[in-house]
């Protein structure tokens, strides 16, 4: 069972053209799909879920689509706070927040805040996110802190700077909707996933979806540089 799953959910926009239906019915469909995989997660007991919801580079979008995904974030932050809390979930939000409006600013603190003590899944949502921003903000952080606290830069590590700070990295990772590539989604925490491509659009990602990708996770071996015999005898 991987304690770490982080996700692409890739896949509305053609989900929603296959049904000549306009791109924002698929993002409103993968949020119901989300939800789906939140409560799958937590009940197999996964520790951690990263999800990518927008990456630094989804700006580039047509204003109207950004503006719907942006009021789609603020509506289900409203619509799923108390739902999230009473699932005993923690709710933590990585990314360049200071790009949102103050009300998705504050609205994303507030489920923060209210979910923080919650000691069931930590779900994290990466929204205005890119792997190379955040490795660049940590050197910054990490040089900031090095000089202001006196001590020697190699004395300081990386990872404790990063956006994931403290939270184990990602054993598996999945992306849907057929594409092969990293898109800038956590460049350094999945140095040693497991990673799994799926054509299923992330609409359609339902609990047997989550559950073929835990099965083709079992059926690995993770080396971490090893040799298979090193693993199998001890
Ligand atoms: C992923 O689905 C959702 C976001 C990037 C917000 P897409 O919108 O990229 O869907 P496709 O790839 O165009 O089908
Ligand atoms: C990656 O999907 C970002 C999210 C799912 C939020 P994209 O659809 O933006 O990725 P590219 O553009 O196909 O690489
Ligand atoms: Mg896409």
């Amino acid at each position: 069972m991987p304690r770490h799953i982080a996700i692409i959910m890739d896949g509305n926009g053609r989900w929603a053209t296959q049904r000549n239906k306009p791109r924002t019915a698929g993002h409103k469909a993968g949020v119901s799909a989300l939800r789906t995989t939140i409560e799958a997660c937590a009940t197999y007991g996964v520790d951690v879920l990263t999800v990518f919801a927008f990456s630094s580079e989804n700006w580039r979008r047509p204003d109207q689509e950004v503006s719907m995904l942006m009021e789609l974030f603020l509506l289900t932050l409203k619509n799923q706070a108390k739902r999230l809390h009473k699932n005993n979930i923690r709710l933590k939000i990585i990314g360049e927040k200071t790009k949102f409006s103050e009300s998705l600013q504050s609205k994303m603190q507030e489920v923060e805040q209210l979910t923080s003590d919650n000691t069931g899944l930590l779900l994290i949502i990466a929204a205005n996110y890119g792997g190379q921003w955040d490795i660049e903000q940590a050197c910054l952080q990490m040089m900031s802190y090095a000089s202001k606290e006196n001590v020697s830069l190699s004395d300081l590590k990386v990872d404790d700077f990063l956006s994931t700070a403290g939270i184990p990295e990602p054993d598996l990772f999945i992306r849907t909707g057929g594409e092969h590539r990293i898109s800038n989604f956590l460049l350094w925490q999945l140095a040693y996933s497991e990673l799994y491509f799926t054509d299923t659009l992330w609409p359609d990602f339902d609990k047997d979806a989550l559950d073929l990708a835990m099965t083709h996770y079992s059926s690995r071996q993770r080396r971490f540089g090893q040799t298979g015999e090193q693993l199998t005898h001890g």
